[in-house]
C-alpha cells in the first residue's frame, strides 16, 4: 500500500511516516520545508532502515502537485500540510486561509483527477469551539465560538471534505480531531522543532529549558480547575501517529463509512502547571515562569471522549505525560549525546540536570537551544 503524506516531515507527520514504514506501507512526502527540516528525512531512515520518496513542494503549486500524481499512484493520502499557529493566525489570517484552504482545495482536486479515492485530515479539537469542561465526542457540537482563523480553516476544511464525499460514495473521508500532540519518538531523532517562535505549550517549555526563551508565561490561575491553571489532554505523538495508522487501516477495507470522524486524545486532562512542575520533576531543573491573566478566549477545560476510536479503530492511547516529557528531553539531549557527551539516549529516568554535573559537565542544552538569530523573548502558551 502505499500513502502519500503532505506536510510528512512536520511533526506530527514524520512520526506517522515512522508507524507506517514499521508495518511495512510505502510512504511518499510532500512538503515545502516551510516549518521542518530536511535532516528530518535522514532520521525516518535511521529509525526504520527505510528513506521514503520526497518532493520538496508547496501545495499551493498545483501544476506540480498534477505532475506528482500524473507519476504515481497512492492508495491513500494523509493530509498533514497546513499552518498551525494560533496566535499568528490571528495576525495573519489571509495567509491562514490562503494556505491551509487553497493547498486542501488543490490536493482534493488533484486526487478527484487521478481517482485516489481516500483521504484522511489532520483536524483539531478547536472545531468544537467554546465548549468547556466537556468530555467531547464526536457528536458535539461543531463550529460556535471558534475564536481564531486557524480553528475556522480547520471548520471549514472539514465541511468541504464532507461535501466531497457525499458528491462522491467511493470517496473516504477521515477526519481526526486531535487534542494536544506533546512529545517525541523515544529514539531521540524526530520530535517537534519549530522553524519559528513556538506557539504550543511543549515546545515553549523546551525553550525554556534550554535557555533560548526567557519566560514561560502562563495565563490565568483562576479557572475552575484543581490549581486554577487551564487542562488540556495532552497526548503522546507517538499515540497520534499509531491513531492514523488504525485509521488507514479501517479506511482502506471495502466497508468502510464515507465520512468517518474521530476524537484523538486521551481522555485525561492534565493542568498547564501540573505539566510544568512534572517537566521541573523529570528534567530536575526549575523553569522560569510567570502566572499573568488570563488571555481573551481560552478555556478552562478542554478535553476528549475518545471511545468512538477505541471501539471502531481498535486504538488507544498508551503513553503518560511522563513518558512524553522523557522523550522531549531525549531528543533535546541527543545532539549532546551525537557530540560524544556520554548520555544514555533511552528514555531517562534521572535528572538531566544532575547527570551534566555527575560528568563535571556545564550543561550544553543553553548553547545547543539556542538559535544565534534570535534574541531573549518571552513567550505565551
Ligand atoms: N501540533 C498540534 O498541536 C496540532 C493540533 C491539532 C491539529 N494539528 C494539525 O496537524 C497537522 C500537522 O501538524 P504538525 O504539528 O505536524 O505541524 P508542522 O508544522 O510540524 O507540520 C506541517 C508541515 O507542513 C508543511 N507545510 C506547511 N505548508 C505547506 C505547503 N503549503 N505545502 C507543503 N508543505 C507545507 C510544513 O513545512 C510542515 O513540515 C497540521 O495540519 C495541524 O494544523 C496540529
Amino acid at each position: 500500500m502505499r500513502v502519500l503524506l503532505t506536510g510528512g516531515l512536520g511533526f506530527i507527520g514524520s512520526h506517522t511516516a515512522v508507524e507506517l514504514l514499521s508495518r511495512g506501507f510505502e510512504v511518499e512526502i510532500i512538503d515545502n520545508l516551510k516549518n521542518s527540516k530536511l535532516e528530518t528525512l535522514k532520521n525516518i531512515k535511521k529509525i526504520t532502515g527505510k528513506k521514503p520518496k520526497f518532493y520538496k513542494t508547496d501545495l499551493l503549486n498545483k501544476s506540480a502537485l498534477d505532475k506528482i500524481f500524473r507519476n504515481n499512484y497512492y492508495d491513500a493520502v494523509i493530509h498533514f500540510a497546513g499552518l498551525k499557529a494560533v496566535g499568528e493566525s490571528v495576525e495573519k489570517p489571509l495567509s491562514y486561509y490562503r494556505t491551509n484552504i487553497d493547498t486542501t482545495l488543490n490536493l482534493l482536486d488533484i486526487m478527484k483527477k487521478y481517482h485516489c479515492k481516500n483521504l484522511i485530515f489532520s483536524s483539531s479539537a478547536t472545531v468544537y469551539g467554546n465548549q468547556d469542561g466537556v468530555k467531547l465526542t464526536e457528536k458535539n457540537q461543531t463550529g460556535i465560538g471558534i475564536t481564531n482563523p486557524y480553528g475556522q480553516t480547520k471548520y471549514m476544511i472539514e465541511q468541504i471534505l464532507k461535501d466531497t464525499a457525499c458528491s462522491d460514495p467511493e470517496f473516504k473521508v477521515t477526519i481526526l480531531r486531535y487534542f494536544n500532540p506533546i512529545g517525541a519518538h523515544y529514539s531521540g531523532l524526530i520530535g517537534e522543532n519549530p522553524n519559528d517562535i513556538p506557539n504550543n505549550l511543549m515546545p515553549i517549555i523546551m525553550k525554556v529549558y534550554t535557555g533560548e526563551i526567557k519566560t514561560l508565561k502562563i495565563y490565568g490561575d483562576d479557572y475552575k480547575t484543581k490549581d486554577g491553571t487551564g487542562m488540556r489532554d495532552f497526548i503522546h505523538v507517538v499515540d497520534l501517529a499509531k491513531g492514523h495508522v488504525s485509521a488507514l487501516k479501517k479506511s482502506l477495507k471495502t466497508n468502510a463509512t464515507n465520512v468517518a470522524i474521530y476524537n484523538l486524545g486521551t481522555g485525561k486532562a492534565t493542568s498547564v502547571l501540573k505539566m510544568v512542575k512534572t517537566f521541573e520533576k523529570i528534567s530536575g531543573q526549575a523553569l522560569n515562569y510567570e502566572i499573568v491573566g488570563r488571555r481573551p478566549g481560552d478555556l478552562a477545560k478542554v478535553y476528549a471522549n475518545p471511545k468512538k476510536a477505541n471501539r471502531e479503530l481498535n486504538w488507544q492511547a498508551e503513553l503518560t505525560v511522563e513518558d512524553a516529557i522523557k522523550d522531549v528531553l531525549n531528543y533535546l539531549l541527543k545532539p549532546a549525546a551525537d557530540l560524544k557527551l556520554k548520555l544514555p539516549v533511552a528514555r531517562p529516568h534521572y535528572s538531566i540536570s544532575k547527570a551534566f554535573s555527575l560528568l563535571g559537565l556545564k550543561n550544553p542544552l543553553v548553547k545547543l537551544g539556542a538559535h544565534p538569530s534570535r534574541t531573549q523573548k518571552s513567550t505565551s502558551v
